[in-house]
Parts: C-alpha cells; sequence; structure tokens
C-alpha cells in the first residue's frame, strides 16, 4: 500500500455490519444488490443488520459520524476487506470475496477522477497485469440532464420492448439506465442502437468528462469510452469507470467505480462530492501469474546435530528481524536429506554446520544453482548472507 501512501490514502477500518437502512438509502432501492443480494437479518434488539455487499456506504457512514469532512479536502480514505453478496456462486463469483476499495471525498474537480482513475491503473502496473486489462470510462450526466435522457431511453426502449427480454422490459419500467448492461446476445442490435446519453450532456457534465479524458491522456492511461457502462449502484453521477480482461470467463471487471456528488448529504452529512473505485481481490489474484510467482526462502540452514543448531540460532534470528526468509533443518536428519529440502524448498543458500566447522567457529555457505561453496565465520554469517541475497542498490 505504499503506492496508496505516495497519493495521499489513508486506511480506514470500518465494520463489516451496518444498519440495513444505510445500503437501502445509499445503493438504491431498486438495484439487484439490495433487492436480491443482501445478507440482512435481526439482532437481539429486532434491529434490521446487513453484511456490507460493499465498502462505499461504510466509509460515508463513518465520514460523516466522525467528522472526517473537517480534514482539508479531498480526504482520501481506502479501505481492504470481506464483503458479502448472496449471488449465484461461479468462477470468479463468491458469497464472501475482497474488496481494495479507495473513495476521495469533498472535492469536485476532474483532476480528483484523474488521480483515483491512475492510482488504480499503477496498482495494476505495479503488480504486472495491466497488459491483460482494459480501462473503460463512461459519464452518466447528473441531475441536470439525466432526468432528460431517462425520459429518451425509457420511451426508445418501449417502443422497442418486443425485441427486448424479460429482464430488460422489466428494468424499463424499474431502472432503465441499467438495460444498456444487458448481455443477452438478442437485445444487442436494440441497445447498439438506443440514444447516448454523451449526446444529451448538459455543458457542464460534458466539460468535466472531457476534463478527465484529458488528464487520463496527459498521464499517458489509455482507456476507451464505453458509453453502456452504467454500474450497478444508483449513486452514481458523471465519471464512471470499470477495469475489464477476457481472461476471466464472464466475470469480466476486475475493478468499477465512479463518482457519487449527492451521496455524503442524502446520508446527513455535509454537501461533499465524491469519487472511488473497488478492486476484485480474487479476481485480480486470478490474473496473478500461478507458479512461476511462488516465493523462495533467500537460505536454509542445515545443521548436523544440535550443537550446530544451537550455534547458529543467533544468525538466524539476526537475518530473520532483517527480513531475509531462512528456513532451519531438522538436526536430526542426514546431510542428504536436508539439502533434498533445501532443494524442494528452492532456496538460494544452504549455510551447512558439520562437527568439522563448528570445532572451527564457521559455515560452508553453498549457492544451490551454482554449486559454489566457501567458508565463513560464524560471527559474519548473518552479514554475510545478508549482503548476498540484498546486494546494496
Ligand atoms: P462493484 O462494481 O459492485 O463496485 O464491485 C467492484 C469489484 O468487486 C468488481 O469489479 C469485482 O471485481 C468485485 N466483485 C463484486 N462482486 C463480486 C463477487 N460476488 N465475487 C467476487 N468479486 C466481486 C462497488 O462495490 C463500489 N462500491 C465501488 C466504488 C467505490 N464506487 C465508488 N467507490
Amino acid at each position: 500500500m505504499r503506492l496508496f501512501a505516495a497519493y495521499g490514502y489513508q486506511e480506514l477500518r470500518p465494520p463489516v455490519i451496518e444498519r440495513t437502512e444505510l445500503f437501502q438509502r445509499s445503493l438504491g432501492e431498486v438495484t439487484d444488490v439490495v433487492q436480491k443480494e443482501m445478507y440482512t437479518f435481526a439482532d437481539r434488539s429486532g434491529e434490521s443488520l446487513t453484511l456490507r455487499p460493499e465498502a462505499t456506504a461504510s466509509v460515508l457512514r463513518a465520514y460523516i459520524e466522525h467528522g472526517l469532512y473537517t480534514a482539508p479536502k479531498p480526504v482520501k480514505l481506502y479501505t481492504i476487506g470481506p464483503m458479502f453478496r448472496h449471488e449465484r456462486p461461479q468462477a470468479g463469483r463468491y458469497r464472501q470475496f475482497h474488496q481494495i476499495n479507495a473513495e476521495a471525498l469533498g472535492e469536485a474537480s476532474p483532476v480528483v477522477d484523474g488521480d483515483v482513475i491512475v492510482m488504480l491503473v499503477d496498482l495494476f502496473e505495479t503488480l504486472d497485469v495491466m497488459p491483460r486489462l482494459r480501462l473503460e470510462v463512461n459519464t452518466l450526466g447528473d441531475e441536470a440532464c439525466r432526468p432528460a435522457y431517462r425520459a429518451r431511453l425509457v420511451a426508445y426502449l418501449r417502443q422497442h420492448a418486443g425485441d427486448l427480454c424479460e429482464d430488460c422490459r422489466d428494468r424499463t419500467e424499474r431502472n432503465p439506465l441499467r438495460v444498456l448492461d444487458c448481455k443477452n446476445p438478442a437485445c444487442q442490435p436494440v441497445l447498439d442502437a438506443a440514444p447516448r446519453l454523451q449526446e444529451s450532456l448538459c455543458a457542464d457534465c460534458a466539460a468535466h468528462f472531457a476534463a478527465v479524458r484529458e488528464y487520463l491522456d496527459a498521464a499517458g492511461v489509455k482507456h476507451t469510452v464505453n458509453p453502456r457502462l452504467v454500474r450497478g449502484f444508483d449513486y452514481y453521477v458523471r465519471t464512471t469507470f470499470e477495469v475489464v480482461t477476457s481472461h476471466l470467463g464472464a466475470q469480466n471487471a476486475v475493478a468499477g467505480g465512479g463518482r457519487y456528488d449527492g451521496l455524503v448529504k442524502a446520508l446527513g452529512g455535509p454537501p461533499d462530492p465524491g469519487i472511488g473505485f473497488a478492486v476484485g481481490m480474487e479476481r485480480l489474484v486470478m490474473l496473478l501469474d500461478g507458479p512461476a510467482d511462488r516465493r523462495r526462502p533467500d537460505a536454509v540452514v542445515v545443521p548436523l546435530g544440535r550443537a550446530a543448531l544451537l550455534q547458529v540460532a543467533p544468525a538466524v534470528r539476526a537475518l530473520r528481524r532483517v527480513g531475509v526468509w531462512v528456513e532451519t533443518g531438522d538436526p536430526e536428519r542426514k546431510l542428504r536429506a536436508q539439502l533434498e529440502r533445501a532443494g524442494k524448498l528452492g532456496a538460494r543458500f544452504a549455510v551447512i554446520l558439520g562437527d568439522q566447522e563448528l570445532a572451527r567457529r564457521v559455515a560452508t555457505l553453498r549457492d544451490l544453482a551454482s554449486g559454489e561453496q566457501f567458508e565463513v565465520a560464524l560471527d559474519d554469517l548473518a552479514a554475510e548472507v545478508q549482503r548476498r541475497v540484498r546486494p546494496p542498490a
């Protein structure tokens, strides 16, 4: 999380359980998550509680309740932890999953949108997965331009209801923008030709979106505009974005986010705008390379007898304290068995201590890749191993 710190983010750890009402009010009553996917139960005093399906609502509750908005803006908070949604489980979709979530609160400037998106891309670049990902952006307009667009869209969808699936017809009446997200192949011709919000944006929203894109271009962040990117919660306005992949089957979104100006106020706080994102950690892990990433010990200590183990113990401890990964062998086992284990673990060095070495207070340091070996005085052992596994920059 050194990256997030460089962008000025601090960690917040909100609780996993919140009042149900918090999610109903923030995510939207007619969203799939609120209608079908929340783990909701009554506690012993009859109060309705919910296992959080996402983190934004909890972060905003904490922001309001603990007066975090009095700090210089934007207030930047990140949180990592489990989320719960009662979805149909399948590869990449779980009922308990984990998110890395970031929110920047209190600033409406498109620069903040740009920085939030660049930080997300930087996270993926640091992990070397960006070549398998694509950044899509869109704008959803605001209360000035969205209602008129919504009306145009509903009129269009009703007109073409006969060519749409039942789900789309149902959503046309309840949550029309979500229709644009339908993946049913039969609906695509109608949806591709649907009116686009880009064409009905008010001047402020159009300028905001242009400024975000200009900033991304200047920062060297490649992105495509997906006019059908609508996201699953009602709190979004203006900028929305997703990071998608074609490497995870049906579950193509690795991260998603957007602006939610008005939400802090709707939850009883100051009129502070906000923007943020969440990364699905399980999906991210699935994209990382498998076995090639296996960690290997820096050194395996091979003590031949108990006396040898006791002699080398201070050096082992000193190395671990400076972050060198050291495994110790079983002193009762033979040299060959211990070296075999070191080989299986893929260690870089073996540190061998037999009776002869002990008598002279030295150890044999063997480079397991080249087979090269030499003696090191026990008193210099920790420094020598450390120097070899972590050469000065
Ligand atoms: P979301 O798009 O619902 O957004 O979730 C973000 C990411 O969480 C998804 O792109 C996906 O990688 C992962 N995810 C969601 N559901 C599951 C699941 N059932 N199993 C595995 N992974 C899953 C949000 O949650 C917003 N709160 C993001 C945000 C923050 N917007 C503004 N600030």
